[in-house]
């Protein structure tokens, strides 16, 4: 259920009614507040300014039209033309009941499910993944899971760094390993190390560098035992991201990985095509597109270089394949990428070429979703006390001997096993909450204190609001699943509750629609923040209150706890039962 859609609807009808025309916009919002009702329509202003005509007159015959007979009790006229819609106790109670009886939460299902192919995470093998990679991957992975709760058809697409250059000098380490006698995952087992003996032997040991480039030349020219080694390598490196995305609690795994290999033998035809249909031209023998669209200010088009003078394919060549394999191959109705804003540029350049050249019909979606950097608290880009990048691996298990030592304070009768739980819930949730919940793209600054803190927006927060409706139940010696009370919204504060509750498929479809999981975790901090003032202001087991009061606010926080809880899981966070 969509309530801005179905007053959408209405307002529309009724605009139509009032004589406007089919394309006016009835610019139906959430109101900021309260006296302002539920909802405000704000369309007349614009449509009186066109037709020249006085505005509070067309929004007095657009009211007269609007037919919200058992959805709002009240619609009134404000300002210059404003519409102010109070929803209908009555009607809320209903669609709650309806949603408290739906495992879905009356979020619809798409009818026409689109394929959408998501990219993300990607880290690169040669290295271990590092915080960089982080942001992409629970990014990524909410707008996926939002998207898959609304029906639509996702396919993951894992765009890992597995080609390249630099393969050389890995191959030619990790040959020398093995002929050592050295096991492949244990002289991979720290990759950051690995990368860096082999850069060190590549710049100052005689005859290391040429033997890293021959086995470039291998690898490129399909030698067996060449691939047989590098497969190793990505495979060990494979399994350390998998690692992580099961500490993180991310649905990526490996049937999900397309990495830049895949590509390999598409890209000699991607070139020979550009160049067919004259988009890339030869210049100082490298292959060209110039993009006009893209041109400077001094009126030179941009460039983008899809083959190297030595013939050499890059990046680009690989992205350009990938568009093709996608939009062609896995038949996206819509494409999203995410990654760092850094890379804005070239997916720009990717996407004009990819739609010149063919390979992204004009009804295929193109969406690169670029985030900022992670700061640390010197607000300079997020390094180790060495100045080192940090690891993922590391980062997730302090944030879980962090939350640990904080569960440690608290006294609980919890057993060990049940401890470590919660920790992890909690320590893993507040990091990808503290991330998540930042406007995607600007930098923000990590900061343990503030995300492990149990006031504000935070992870803990949430997953304690979640803990305190459930001791609330056990208290009360109630099955919520066995309440078949009506609802009934009464004061403020539930009307409140009952209104925001209805709001989540709005707040999916946004997120859905911006790639933006920031409004999700901000929803659930103002439902949060409303159940704590429902919960102050409306008794529900003291002693004086109503059987059928008591049961209808037992059903109203049973959905509300169902909402934190699926919301969360959107966002690839757990929860607890007590903590
Ligand atoms: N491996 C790249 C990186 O670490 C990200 C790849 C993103 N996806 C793509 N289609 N280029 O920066």
């Amino acid at each position: 259920m969509n309530i801005r859609h179905l007053l959408t609807e209405k307002v529309h009808a009724a605009m139509i009614a009032a004589g406007l025309p089919e394309d006016t916009n009835p610019a139906v919002s959430i109101s900021a507040r309260a006296q302002f009702g539920d909802y405000q329509a704000n369309g007349v202003m614009g449509a009186a300014k066109k037709l020249k005509t006085n505005p509070r007159e067309l929004a007095q015959k657009v009211v007269d039209n609007l037919q919200l007979d058992g959805i709002a009790k009240q619609v009134e006229l404000a300002g210059p033309g404003f519409i102010n819609i109070h929803l209908d106790q009555q009607w809320l109670a209903n669609q709650l009941e309806a949603a408290s009886g739906d495992d879905k939460l009356s979020v619809s299902q798409a009818t026409e499910p689109k394929t959408v192919v998501v990219d993300y995470s990607a880290p690169n093998l040669a290295k271990e993944m590092h915080v960089g990679h982080l942001r992409s991957t629970i990014i990524g992975d909410a707008v996926v899971r939002a998207l898959e709760f609304r029906g639509e058809h996702v396919i993951r697409q894992n765009h890992m760094g597995d080609w390249g250059t630099q393969f050389g000098m890995l191959l030619a380490h990790l040959s020398d390993k093995l002929a050592g006698n050295e096991v492949a995952e244990t002289a991979l087992a720290d990759l950051e190390n690995f990368y860096r003996e082999a850069k060190v032997r590549f710049d100052n040991e005689d005859g290391f560098a040429d033997r890293a480039r021959d086995y470039v030349v291998k690898l490129q020219g399909g030698d067996a035992d060449c691939l047989a080694l590098w497969q190793q390598f990505i495979d060990i490196s494979i399994h350390h991201s998998e690692e992580i995305y099961d500490k993180l609690n991310v649905t990526l795994t490996r049937n999900d990985i397309m990495g830049e290999s895949a590509y390999n033998e598409d890209l000699p035809k991607v070139i020979d095509e550009l160049v067919a249909k004259n988009i890339a031209v030869e210049d100082q023998g490298a292959k060209v597109v110039f993009i006009e669209e893209m041109a400077n200010k001094a009126g030179e088009p941009s460039v983008f270089i899809v083959q190297k003078s030595g013939g050499g394919y890059l990046y680009a060549t690989t992205d350009l394949s990938a568009c093709r394999y996608r939009a062609g191959q896995l038949g996206a109705d819509r494409i999203i990428i995410f990654t760092d804003a850094r890379q804005s540029l070239h997916f720009k350049q990717v996407e004009i070429t990819a739609r010149k050249a063919g390979f992204l019909p004009e009804t295929t979606a193109y969406d690169h979703c670029p985030f900022g950097m992670m700061m640390g608290d010197d607000g300079k880009p997020f390094k180790t006390r060495s100045g080192g990048t940090v690891k993922l691996a590391e980062l997730l298990d302090e944030a879980i001997s962090r939350a640990e030592q904080l569960m440690a304070e608290k006294i609980a009768d919890f057993s060990e096993a049940e401890r470590k739980d919660i920790a992890r819930k909690v320590g893993i949730g507040a990091v990808k909450f503290a991330d998540l919940s930042k406007n995607r793209t600007s930098d923000y600054i990590f900061n343990w204190k503030t995300m492990l803190s149990f006031e504000g927006a935070t992870a803990p927060y949430l997953q304690y609001a979640y803990t305190r409706v459930q001791s609330l139940f056990k208290k009360a010696g109630i099955n919520a699943t066995s309440i078949e009370q009506n609802m009934l919204i009464d004061a403020p504060q539930e009307k409140a509750l009952a209104v925001k509750l209805l709001q989540f498929e709005e707040v999916l479809d946004q997120v859905i629609a911006d790639c933006t999981p920031n409004l999700l975790c901000s929803y659930l901090y103002e439902l949060a923040s409303l159940y704590m003032s429902f919960y102050e202001a409306c008794p529900i087991l003291k002693e004086d209150v109503d059987d059928a009061v008591k049961l209808s606010r037992l059903r109203l926080c049973d959905v509300v706890a169902r909402t934190l809880k699926q919301g969360l899981d959107l966002l690839g966070i757990d929860v607890m039962d007590r903590m």
